[in-house]
Parts: structure tokens; C-alpha cells; sequence
């Protein structure tokens, strides 16, 4: 398949090797404004995925591999050679991808609300059937289904602004992209081999109320990585970036401050 450019902002921000964040499903770049507002002392990359956001789907489609390489051109047309690679949930499977790939990329990974292993059968099928719904109905039935999985029941009942933000996020979407992540994030293998291989430090950062990639999967990743971080974040369901910006904020500045370069 043709690797499509994706659409990206850098900000300058300081020196050191730059953090990018990689967003999650069905969503874009805009996921990561309350890190985007940080003043990391680095710059800070934030694509948009193959057909999220501002970036066109291509043709054929795009596997989560295929994003992984896109990530790497973007990497390359901004001359960054080595990147902290932050990934939160699909946006966690692009960047384990990534440690597979290009693992010299790395200078270290960070996965928020994510999972290393592969589908089973079940999730696989459920995947293969709401591509196909979207395809007929529209993304609606998915926006109102995601909604109640990636946000905890105190941000659903208490905090209408962010469940406004994140719904208008995902009803931003394009349904054939939306279709297409669904098989690819269906298709990819489990990357706890690349985990346990990977040299750089890895932080593990998940909402203490995430029941859709849950604690207990996120303890294993830590302790998978040679050189594994773990951070569980109260108050948090799966959007745990958004729904406690300050604490994942903090985890990652704890992080990033221990690294060189
Ligand atoms: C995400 O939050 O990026 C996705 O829901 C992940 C998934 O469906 O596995």
C-alpha cells in the first residue's frame, strides 16, 4: 500500500529528543490538549493517524504496521532521528509496532491505557461486525458505545464538558477509516515479545477504572519491559489523559526527567 502523508504539528518547546503522541481510536491529534499545553522542555510531536483527524485513509487501507511507518516518514520529513514514543490505546499498538520496526527510534516508550497482546476470537469477531455496521449505518451506534467504555461513571455522570469534547471527537471521524482500524487493530499481532526485547525504559501508565485495557494488563506490560514503569491513575477510566490530565501529566514529567538526551 502507498503510505499516505500524515498531517502533524511540532512544537519547538526546548531541546532533547522529542516526545510524540500517538492518539487512540476513534479519535485524533486533539486528544493530547492537556499535554499539548505542557511545557515538557522538549519539543512535542502529535500526528494524526492515517484517516483520523486532518490525515487522509489511503486506498487500500492502512495496517497498524503501516501506521507505524508513517510515523517513522513523519519522523523523517521533521528530521528527527530518535523519539520518546507515547501511544495511548490503538495509539499504544502503533507504538508497540513501532518497537518492533524501528526499536534504535526508541529513546524510550511510554503506553497509556493500552495492551501488548493480540485480540481473541471474540473481540475479533465483535470488531469485524461493528466495520461492517459502520459501513451501512454511520459511526453513531460506535461514538455512543465508546463513550460509556473509555470515560469512568464519575467523569460520565460529573463532567458534561469532557463528555461533550471526547463525543465530538469521535463523531468527527470518517466512518471508512473508522472501518478499516477496526480490521487492522483486529489484525495485529501481540507485541509482547518486542516489549520483553525492548533496551529503553518503558512507562506503563493506566486509569485505575479502566475496564477496557485494565490495570491488571497494564502491571504485566511493566513487568514485561526490562526496564518497566508503572503508574495507575485514580479517578481515570480508559481516557486517562483526559479525565486526569494532571496526574499523567506528572507521571510523565517524573519519566521524562530521569532520562539523558
Ligand atoms: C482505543 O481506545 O484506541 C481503542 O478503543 C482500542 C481498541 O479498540 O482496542
Amino acid at each position: 500500500m502507498a503510505l499516505v502523508p500524515l498531517e502533524s504539528r511540532l512544537s519547538a518547546g526546548g531541546a532533547g529528543i522529542p516526545v510524540t503522541f500517538i492518539h487512540g481510536f476513534p479519535l485524533d491529534g486533539r486528544m493530547w490538549a492537556p499535554q499539548e499545553s505542557v511545557a515538557w522542555g522538549r519539543p512535542v510531536l502529535i500526528p494524526d493517524l492515517a484517516g483520523f483527524g486532518a490525515s487522509p485513509w489511503p486506498e487500500g487501507g492502512a495496517s497498524i504496521e503501516d501506521q507505524a511507518r508513517m510515523v517513522a516518514s513523519t519522523l523523517d520529513e521533521r528530521g528527527v532521528e530518535r523519539t520518546i514514543l507515547c501511544g495511548f490505546s490503538m495509539g499504544g499498538y502503533v507504538a508497540l509496532a513501532a518497537a518492533a520496526l524501528f526499536p534504535e527510534r526508541l529513546a524510550a516508550l511510554v503506553l497509556v491505557d493500552t495492551r501488548a497482546a493480540a485480540d481473541g476470537a471474540e473481540t475479533k469477531a465483535a470488531r469485524e461486525q461493528a466495520a461492517a455496521r459502520i459501513l451501512k449505518e454511520g459511526t453513531g451506534f460506535l461514538v455512543d458505545d465508546m463513550l460509556g467504555k473509555v470515560l469512568c461513571r464519575k467523569t460520565l455522570e460529573e463532567n458534561g464538558a469532557l463528555v461533550s469534547r471526547v463525543r465530538a471527537l469521535m463523531a468527527a471521524q470518517k466512518p471508512d477509516a473508522m472501518a478499516g482500524a477496526l480490521l487492522a487493530m483486529r489484525d495485529r499481532p501481540s507485541r509482547e515479545e518486542a516489549l520483553g526485547r525492548l533496551a529503553c525504559p518503558v512507562l506503563v501508565i493506566v486509569g485505575a477504572e479502566d475496564s477496557f485495557t485494565p490495570p491488571a494488563e497494564a502491571r504485566a506490560m511493566a513487568a514485561m519491559a526490562k526496564d518497566g514503569h508503572l503508574v495507575e491513575v485514580s479517578g481515570a477510566g480508559h481516557l486517562s489523559n483526559m479525565e486526569a490530565p494532571e496526574a499523567v501529566n506528572s507521571a510523565l514529567m517524573t519519566f521524562l526527567k530521569r532520562l539523558s538526551g
